[in-house]
C-alpha cells in the first residue's frame, strides 16, 4: 500500500457557480489548492470573497460544478452519496458560523453526539465528552444546556463536538467573529496546538486580522479567487 501523503486536501481546477441563466454567478473561480496535515491553515479575505463556498466544497457539503476534489488521497467525485456521507462522518469535523448546538441537550450530550451517531455506546460517548470538557476547563458546566454558557464557551463546545471523533480534517468558519479579543486568542491558540498532530489538518476561515499570526499558512481570497500565498512569520 502507498504511504499516506502529507496532503489532506487537494482541489484541482475547482469552480462553483450559484444561480442559473442571466443570474449565474461564479462564486469560486478556477481553484487549485493543497492543504497540508500538521498545519493550521487560515483562509482570509473580505466578506463575499468565496471563503464559505470553498470550505463547504472541501467539507463535501457543496458539490463543485467543475474540477476534482481529493481528500486524504481519496477522490470524492467518484463516491456515491452514501459513501460520501460515511467519509464525511469519519474524516471531517466542521464548525459552522452559527454553531448549531442543540439547545435541548446538555453540553456534554452535544459533544457526545458524533460518537453516538458513529455507533458508540451512550455511556462511553458521554465519558469521552466529559474528559474533553475537562481539557477545555468546562467540566463543571457539563450538565448545562449551551444557552447557559458565554459565546466563547459555546464556541469551545462546538469545536469540541467537531473534534471528538478525531477527524483528520477540521474546518471552522469564522470561529472568533463574535468573541472578545481574549476569548478569540484562546480559541486560536487551542486550534494551533491541536494542529500539532501529523494526522490533522485544521482550516480556519476568518476576516479577523487580529488572528492572522496564528496560522502556519495564510491563504487569501478575493472575488472568488485565491491570491498567491503569504507565509506568516
Ligand atoms: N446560496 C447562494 N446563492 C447565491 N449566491 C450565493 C450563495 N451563497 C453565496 N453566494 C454568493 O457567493 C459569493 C461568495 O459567498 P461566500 O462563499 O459566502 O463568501 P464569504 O464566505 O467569503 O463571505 C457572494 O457574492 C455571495 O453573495
Ligand atoms: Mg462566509
Amino acid at each position: 500500500m502507498n504511504q499516506p501523503s502529507n496532503i489532506a486536501v487537494k482541489c484541482e481546477e475547482i469552480k462553483k457557480f450559484y444561480g442559473t441563466d442571466e443570474n449565474r454567478f461564479e462564486a469560486l473561480k478556477k481553484t487549485n489548492l493543497e492543504i497540508y496535515k500538521e498545519q493550521l491553515t487560515l483562509i482570509v479575505g473580505p466578506s463575499g470573497s468565496g471563503k464559505t463556498t470553498l470550505i463547504s466544497i472541501i467539507a463535501t457539503i457543496l458539490t463543485p460544478d467543475e474540477g476534482k476534489l481529493i481528500l486524504l488521497d481519496q477522490s470524492i467525485d467518484e463516491m456515491s452519496h452514501v459513501e460520501k456521507a460515511a467519509f464525511r462522518c469519519k474524516n471531517i469535523g466542521m464548525v459552522f458560523q452559527s454553531l448549531f448546538l442543540i439547545p435541548s441537550l446538555t453540553i456534554a450530550e452535544n459533544i457526545a453526539l458524533p460518537l453516538i451517531i458513529a455507533g458508540e455506546r451512550e455511556k462511553d460517548a458521554l465519558d469521552q465528552a466529559l474528559m474533553y470538557l475537562d481539557k477545555i476547563h468546562l467540566a463543571p458546566r457539563a450538565h448545562l444546556p449551551p444557552t447557559k454558557l458565554s459565546k466563547g464557551q459555546q464556541q469551545k463546545v462546538a469545536i469540541a463536538r467537531a473534534m471528538i471523533n478525531n477527524a483528520p480534517i477540521m474546518i471552522c468558519d469564522e470561529p472568533t467573529s463574535s468573541l472578545d479579543h481574549q476569548s478569540g486568542f484562546e480559541i486560536m491558540q487551542y486550534l494551533k496546538d491541536s494542529a500539532k498532530n501529523p494526522n490533522k489538518a485544521i482550516i480556519v476561515v476568518t476576516h479577523d486580522p487580529r488572528i492572522f499570526s496564528y496560522g502556519d499558512r495564510v491563504i487569501t481570497m478575493s472575488d472568488g479567487e485565491i491570491t498567491p500565498d503569504v507565509e506568516s512569520l
